[in-house]
């Protein structure tokens, strides 16, 4: 439904205007009468005007946000994968935002959407965080109406993931992770449960042209050509957006959904972030709050990601990087995305490559801001109805269905292509521990371990059930289970629906089409079997709830890219998907009951879990120091907005205090003779960098950097934590000189 009045500029069907003629006719009944009642006669602004027009559903909403940073030094970074990809300090924190949707009426109908920025949701940290939430608040909050759901920045900590697979370049399973990700996820439930309020919903969408492209668009191709002559780019365009309204109508937050892989810094980069979704968040939440520091405002921006399989921040194309060769500098092959016939070589370029990937990053991150703020700032369309959900697992090993043209299907045990190993343009490959190589990598301890595990070869079933992919990895349960299960088998198949606003929250990686084809179908389902109305508005997010890496369409797992053939349980996986999300739509009707027929829940791993991280041992300052002396200070001479200022301590390890929703630095500024922090370490004009000095003398330094933005006079402030070889963690700071800006 539409609102009158409303300057869109939309036509809209005669029905809607109908509908919104009455309501705003009731309305504004309403609206005269406490008008009349209130002794005030006429409207006093143009919002108010605008408010006798919606007649809303009204909501209880609730919006937290809780610091999930794990330990930002010693600890492989989650997505690339790569073994060398090791986090040496902090670019931006990585934040879990939450959004409960509740009825009024029958308040225990209620969603909460999680919106983390970590690579992917996880069974594991899932299970903790539904388990800490559901006896927090008994009867509230399930398995069932929470949705976790990953930002996939790939410049974030790593090791929190249960499965074996993704484990492998983490040293196994990193507790201290797993246990930063559940604490502050908790903490931001918690924080919208708090602040649960009356208010209303709004939904509306723009065209953001410069964030995103195809990174497989010759498996793109592979699409029927008159399904591809339906849309205009090989790649969403769209961003959504769900605004939170207070019961005055003001912002209270947004989530909004756009599909760009986190993929902006590289991965040669071991600063941890949240790449260009946790960038936006931040561009948003500090021009709504600019006085709050990062984390702390009350307006929470979510960024979410959706249909991200095939998707790139890259947008300029992928060069070959290839010094000496003739093909240096060019364009990479089309279809193999090679130079000279070698994946290693071939570099996806985002917008700011000529500066720096952290340019890139904060010109995606600002792309989707922009298009958040464009559809903020218009006209959006009211979001009515119920809140339901629904939620089921589903055992994808031999899931047999019927496809829409009659003839029987079945999905295939989990199996990795060997394009798999071939990565990507956005690096070497997600998972890729093998880099292109087929035969294990003897320098990675964890991989020793496990390599005795290594996936036995298929069986001629599995072989034909998986084709045309050729088989890497036979990850799958009941041929690779040992020591623990690799991938997951069974997935969580999850609806969230606020009103006419229907999220697919998807166990994956959905490709472009992939994607249009999930909602597409799903919204015809939904209006066919009278659930909903023609204002159906139905959005994937993810990667979600568990990891089942990517969904392919049937035509570009033929062509077997990276995406085809990381799609991992065969050909028919999207359309098992469709088929499943599709039969299950009738429990979000207003009046269902009942819950839906489930497979068994993926087993527990986390306890059986290998972890090969040694804790800190001790920190020591050298000799005749002690910890936070200032090692090399700020200039004596003026700086100026622009110049970076930098200032090195005496260290210690950063893994010995997380200082979760706290800070390893603060730029404080001298004002009216006091210092007042300004900055802190998640604003992205910071730099936290730890350096080990002498691993057996326990010595380290801390590097801490800040690209000034303004006049005045400051100070740098570095707060440590140091662990003796016998006794316990104390904190200590180390400050700067004063400097001055002109
Ligand atoms: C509230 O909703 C729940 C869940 O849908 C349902 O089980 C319960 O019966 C409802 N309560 C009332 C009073 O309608
Ligand atoms: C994991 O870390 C949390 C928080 O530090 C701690 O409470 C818990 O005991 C740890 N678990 C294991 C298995 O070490
Ligand atoms: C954007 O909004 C318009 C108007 O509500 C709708 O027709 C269109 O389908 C939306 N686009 C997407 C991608 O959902
Ligand atoms: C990081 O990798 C990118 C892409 O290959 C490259 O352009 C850049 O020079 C590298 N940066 C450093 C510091 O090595
Ligand atoms: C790449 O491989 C093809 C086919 O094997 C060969 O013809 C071509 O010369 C190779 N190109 C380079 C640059 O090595
Ligand atoms: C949105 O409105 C604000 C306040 O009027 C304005 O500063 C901003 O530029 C607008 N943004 C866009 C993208 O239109
Ligand atoms: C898959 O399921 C079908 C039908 O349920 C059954 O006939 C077939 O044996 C199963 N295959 C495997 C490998 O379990
Ligand atoms: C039905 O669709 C599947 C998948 O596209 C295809 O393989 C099969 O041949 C089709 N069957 C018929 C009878 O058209
Ligand atoms: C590695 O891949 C090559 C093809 O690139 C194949 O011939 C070989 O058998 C594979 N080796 C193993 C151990 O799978
Ligand atoms: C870390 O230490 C190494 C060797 O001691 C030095 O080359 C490097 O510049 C240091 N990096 C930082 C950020 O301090």
């Amino acid at each position: 439904m539409y609102l009158l009045g409303y300057d869109g500029g939309t036509s809209l069907p005669l029905g809607n205007v109908v509908h919104c003629f009455l309501d705003a006719v009731r309305a504004l009944f309403f609206y005269l009468t406490a008008l009349v009642a209130s002794g005030s006669l006429w409207p006093h602004d143009a919002s108010a005007n605008t408010r006798v027009m919606h007649a809303q559903t009204q909501y209880l909403l609730g919006l937290g946000i809780g610091d999930i940073t794990g330990p930002v030094v010693e600890t492989n970074m989650m997505g690339y994968a790569s073994l060398a990809q090791t986090d040496t300090g902090l670019h931006m924190r990585q934040r879990s935002r939450a959004f409960i949707i509740a009825d009024p009426t029958n308040t225990t109908n209620r969603i909460v959407f999680i919106n983390s920025d970590i690579c992917m949701g996880d069974t594991g940290i899932r299970r903790s965080i539904v388990s800490s939430l559901s006896s927090l608040y008994p009867g509230l909050y399930s398995n069932t109406n929470i949705a976790l759901v990953g930002t996939h920045s790939h410049a974030g900590v790593g090791g929190y993931l249960e499965d074996l697979l993704p484990q492998l370049t983490a040293l196994g399973y990193v507790n201290a992770t797993a246990s930063a990700i559940i604490q502050g996820t908790v903490r931001a439930v918690q924080q919208a449960h708090e602040n649960l309020a009356p208010g209303t919903l709004s939904v509306g969408n723009t065209t953001v042209l410069n964030a995103n492209i195809n990174r497989s668009p010759s498996a793109y191709l592979a699409n029927p050509a008159e399904e591809r002559a339906r849309y205009e780019y090989d790649q969403d365009k769209d961003l959504t957006v769900l605004r939170f309204n207070d019961a005055e109508g003001n912002p209270r937050g947004l989530l909004s959904f756009f599909a760009v892989h986190g993929t902006s810094l590289y991965e040669n980069n071991t600063l941890v972030s949240g790449d260009n979704k946790g960038m936006a968040a931040h561009l948003y939440e500090s021009y709504m709050e600019p006085s709050s520091l990062p984390g702390q405002a009350t307006f929470v921006a979510g960024f979410a990601q959706s249909n991200v399989g095939d998707t790139s921040p890259n947008i300029l194309g992928a060069f070959c990087e290839s010094p000496g060769q003739p093909y240096d500098g060019q364009p990479c092959d089309f279809e193999h995305s090679t130079c000279g016939n070698r994946t290693q070589d071939c570099h996806g370029r985002g917008p700011g490559f000529r500066i720096s990937d952290f340019e890139s990053n904060r010109l995606i991150g600002l792309a989707q801001f922009t298009g958040a703020q464009t559809v903020m700032n218009g006209s959006m369309a009211p979001v009515n109805g119920a809140v339901r959900w629904v939620h089921t697992y589903l055992d994808m090993a031999n899931h047999t269905f019927t496809l829409p043209n009659g003839t029987a299907a079945r999905t295939c045990p989990a199996a990795l292509g060997y394009s798999f190993a071939g990565g990507t343009t956005d690096g070497p490959g997600a998972f890729d521990f093998i880099q292109g190589d087929n035969s294990s990598n003897p320098q990675n301890p964890f991989w020793e371990i496990v390599k005795n595990a290594v996936t036995p070869p298929p069986p001629p079933e599995q072989v034909a059930c998986q084709a045309p992919k050729p088989i890497l990895l036979n990850t799958a349960r009941g041929y690779a289970h040992t020591p623990y299960e690799w991938s997951p088998s069974t997935v969580d198949i999850q609806m969230l629906r606020a009103g006419n606003f229907v999220m697919l929250i998807m166990p994956g990686e959905l490709t472009t089409m992939a994607g249009r084809r999930m909602r597409e179908a799903l919204r015809e389902k939904l209006i066919s079997s009278g659930v909903l109305g023609d204002d159906a508005y139905v959005v994937v997010a993810g990667p979600a709830n568990t990891y089942a890496h990517y969904v392919a369409t049937r035509e570009e797992y033929g062509v077997q890219r990276y995406e085809g053939a990381s799609t991992m349980f065969g050909a028919a996986t999207l359309e098992a998907y469709i088929d499943k999300y599709g039969s299950l739509v009738s429990y979000l009707a207003d009046d269902a009951t009942g819950l839906p027929a489930s497979d068994p829940a993926p087993p527990e791993q986390t306890s059986k879990a290998i972890s090969l991280r040694t804790s800190v041992i001790a920190d020591n300052p050298p000799i005749f120091k002690k910890f936070g002396d200032v090692l090399s200070d700020v200039s004596s001479s003026a700086y100026h907005a622009g110049d970076t200022v930098r200032v090195q301590f005496v260290g210690a390890n950063p893994r010995n205090n997380l200082r979760l929703e706290g800070t390893f630095l603060t730029v404080d500024r001298m004002v009216s003779g006091q210092w007042i922090t300004v900055r802190t370490d998640s604003h992205p004009s910071t730099v936290y960098q730890w350096n080990r000095t002498s691993t057996i003398l326990g010595t380290s330094t801390v590097q801490i950097s800040w690209t000034i933005e303004e006049a005045g006079t400051y100070q740098i402030v570095y707060y440590g934590d140091s662990k003796p070889l016998i006794g316990s963690i104390s904190p200590f700071t180390g400050t700067s000189s004063s400097f001055i800006v002109r």
